[in-house]
């Protein structure tokens, strides 16, 4: 299987479409292995990226019934609120397609971030003991279909910044941090063996902003430092698309 692979695209439009391709192409593959497609997905300027998904062909080619949506990282605060990157997704794409409401699975919002984080992993393991998540056959993971993350100019992904201990955290799939760098304070994860676990992960950058973190994170990647570890061609998850549009 191929992995690390880069997509760079000149236009904004380019990569919209492309990314709409590149999840209706794994929707499709994994529907037709599994019969579900499990996706977890980030704030940011992804979920407006992903809005081709919502238009023709798209709309009516997906199976959308068989998707079950997840967050890579949530902000621990009322769903409601315009923090929320469950609200960002619900208003953004879940609310113009044919998802079935129990199949999107958001997180507690109404507990500490600690208990947040707990909650939404023992929601995950429910659903890997009932094989509508796959399991990793090297970790024990859970082994989602697609996990979509953006990145911070900082160079963060999901939750995970740079130096912060949360990069450490290996015993659990979810945990949380109440000092992000980033406001709010206080969020939740997945961590890193759940990441470079995932069948596919898709890194989306955009924005001359990212570029000095994009170029650490190549570094990175050739280094085999631990911040960009899942990009790591040697880890033990599945492919990887980076998609990258930097205005210069
Ligand atoms: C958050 C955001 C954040 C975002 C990146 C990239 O929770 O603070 O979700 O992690 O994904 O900062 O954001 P942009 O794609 O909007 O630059």
């Amino acid at each position: 299987k191929d992995r690390g692979e880069l997509r760079i695209h000149e236009s904004l439009d380019e990569l919209r479409t492309d990314l709409a391709d590149y999840i209706a192409e794994i929707s499709d593959a994994s529907v037709k292995e599994r019969g579900v497609f499990t996706i977890a997905l980030s704030g940011g300027s992804l979920i407006g990226l992903m809005g081709k998904l919502c238009e023709a062909p798209y709309k009516k080619t997906v199976d959308w019934d068989k998707w079950h949506i997840f967050w890579a990282d949530e902000r621990v605060v009322a769903k409601s609120h315009a923090d929320s990157n469950y609200k960002l997704a619900k208003d953004g794409l879940l609310s113009k397609v044919p998802i079935v409401p129990n199949h999107i699975h958001s997180i507690n919002d109404s507990a500490s971030a600690e208990k947040a984080a707990k909650d939404y992993e023992f929601v995950i393991r429910q659903l890997v003991r009932t094989r509508v998540i796959s399991v990793s056959e090297i970790n024990d993971c859970p082994k989602f279909d697609l996990i979509i993350l953006g990145m911070g100019p900082d160079g963060h992904v999901a939750s995970l910044f740079p130096n912060h201990s949360a990069l450490n955290e290996n015993d659990e799939w979810v945990t949380f941090i109440t000092d992000s760098p980033k406001p709010p304070p206080e969020r939740i994860t997945f961590t890193m063996p759940v990441i470079n676990s995932a069948s596919n992960v898709a890194v989306v950058v955009t924005g001359i902003g990212k570029s000095e973190a994009v170029h650490l994170g190549i570094d990175n990647l050739l280094q085999n430092l631990k911040m960009l570890s899942f990009l790591n061609p040697s880890g033990c998850g599945g492919s990887v698309a980076i998609y990258l549009v930097l205005f210069c």
